[in-house]
C-alpha cells in the first residue's frame, strides 16, 4: 500500500514538473489584438459583447420555448444559436478552438427532438465551450476595455503646481504622510503639524481625479469623503494638543490607511497593475 501511494506521489511529482502550469493557475494575458476590432474605439458599436448576447438569448430561447411548448420557436432559437456560434467563432482567430461546432450541432439536434430532458443534457457539452472561454478570458477583456487607465491621468500638485502622472503623485502622497508619522514618531510635533497639512491638501486633491472616470459626485462618499476628514482633523486635534495622545494618533493614521489608501487600491490598483504588466511587456 505504501509504496503504492510512494509511486503516485513520484509520478504526481514528476506530472507537475513537466506541466509547471497547472489547471488552477490563471494567466492573464493580453487579449489578442484581432478582439480590439469588435470594441470602441476600433469599433463604434462593442460588437463582441453584442454577439454574446445574442448568443445567450437563443440558448435560453431553447428552453423558454421548449417548457411553453412553443415548437415553432425552439426549432428557430436552436438554427440561429448555431449561425451565430460559428459566426462568433470566426471573429478572433486565436481564439477558434475555443468552439466546437459539432457540440452546438448535437445540441440544435437535441433541441429540436422537442425532449427537454435530451436538450437539458446536450447543452452541457456546448455550455462548457462558452465556460471555458469565459474562465480564461474574461478577467483579461474587462482589464483591456472596460477599465479606464490611470497611466494616462495627470494631477497638478496643489503644493509645488507642478503637473505629474497618477502613479508620480500617489508617491509624494505616500512620502507626505511618512513626514507626519516619521515626525510624530520621534517626537517632533511641531513638524508633524506642518507636514499634516501638505499631506491633506496632496491627499484631499485626488478629487479633482474621480470626474476623469466617473460622473456622478456620490463617489467622492468613498475613500476621499467624511471618514478621511474625520481621520485628518483627528490627527490635527492630537498634534495641536498640549501632550499629543498616541493612542489617537494612530487610531485616526490606521482609519485613514484603511477606508482611504487600502480600501481605493483594492478597488482600483488590481487593474493598474494588470495594465502595467501589459504596458511593459509592449516596450520590449
Ligand atoms: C483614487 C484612489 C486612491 C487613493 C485614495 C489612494 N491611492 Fe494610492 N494608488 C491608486 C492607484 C490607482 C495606484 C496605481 C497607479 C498606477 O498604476 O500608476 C496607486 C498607487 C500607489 C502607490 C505606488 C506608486 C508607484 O507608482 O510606485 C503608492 C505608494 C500609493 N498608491 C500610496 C497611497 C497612500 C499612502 C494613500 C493614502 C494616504 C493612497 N495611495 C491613496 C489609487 C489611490
Ligand atoms: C472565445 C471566447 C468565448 C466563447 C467561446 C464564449 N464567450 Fe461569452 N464572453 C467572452 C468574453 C471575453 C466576454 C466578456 C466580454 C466583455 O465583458 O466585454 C463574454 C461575455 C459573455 C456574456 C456577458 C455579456 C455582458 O454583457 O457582460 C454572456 C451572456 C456570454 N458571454 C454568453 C456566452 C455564451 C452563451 C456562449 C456559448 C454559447 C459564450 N458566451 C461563448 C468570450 C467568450
Ligand atoms: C482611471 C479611472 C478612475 C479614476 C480616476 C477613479 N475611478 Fe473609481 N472606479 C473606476 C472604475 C472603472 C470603477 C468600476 C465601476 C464604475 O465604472 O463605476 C470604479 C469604481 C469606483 C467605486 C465603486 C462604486 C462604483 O461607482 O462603481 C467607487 C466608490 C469609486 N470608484 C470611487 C472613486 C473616487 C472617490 C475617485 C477619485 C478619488 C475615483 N473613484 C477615481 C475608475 C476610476
Amino acid at each position: 500500500m505504501k509504496t503504492l501511494k510512494l509511486i503516485l506521489s513520484l509520478m504526481m511529482l514528476t506530472f507537475l514538473a513537466v506541466f509547471p502550469v497547472q489547471a488552477k493557475d490563471m494567466i492573464v494575458k493580453e487579449p489578442p489584438k484581432s478582439l480590439s476590432k469588435f470594441y470602441p474605439p476600433e469599433s463604434k458599436e462593442p460588437k463582441w459583447i453584442q454577439q454574446m448576447h445574442k448568443m445567450s438569448a437563443h440558448f435560453g430561447g431553447v428552453f423558454v420555448n421548449l417548457k411553453e411548448k412553443d415548437f415553432e420557436n425552439v426549432d428557430k432559437h436552436a438554427d440561429k444559436l448555431v449561425e451565430e456560434y460559428k459566426k462568433t467563432s470566426e471573429m478572433v482567430p486565436e481564439w477558434e478552438e475555443y468552439f466546437d461546432i459539432k457540440a452546438a450541432e448535437e445540441f440544435a439536434a437535441a433541441a429540436k427532438t422537442h425532449d427537454i430532458g435530451k436538450a437539458g443534457k446536450a447543452s452541457g457539452k456546448l455550455g462548457k465551450t462558452c465556460g471555458k472561454c469565459h474562465g480564461d478570458q474574461e478577467i483579461s477583456v474587462w482589464t483591456k476595455f472596460h477599465w479606464p487607465s490611470f497611466h494616462k491621468i495627470k494631477v497638478t500638485d496643489p503644493i509645488d503646481e507642478k503637473e505629474v502622472e497618477f502613479g508620480k503623485y500617489m508617491k509624494s502622497i505616500s512620502s507626505s504622510m511618512k513626514g507626519v508619522t516619521v515626525n510624530f514618531g520621534e517626537g517632533q510635533y511641531d513638524r508633524a503639524g506642518k507636514a499634516l497639512k501638505v499631506f491633506k491638501t496632496r491627499y484631499m486633491e485626488l478629487k479633482s481625479t474621480c470626474s476623469k472616470c466617473h460622473t456622478t459626485d456620490d463617489v467622492k462618499l468613498f475613500y476621499v469623503g467624511k471618514d478621511a476628514d474625520t481621520a485628518f482633523s483627528g490627527l490635527a486635534n492630537e498634534l495641536n494638543a498640549e501632550k499629543p495622545n498616541p493612542g489617537n494618533f494612530w487610531k485616526n493614521v490606521g482609519l485613514l490607511g484603511k477606508t482611504g489608501c487600502k480600501n481605493c487600491h483594492l478597488v482600483h490598483r488590481t487593474y493598474s497593475f494588470i495594465k502595467e504588466a501589459w504596458e511593459e511587456e509592449d516596450k520590449k
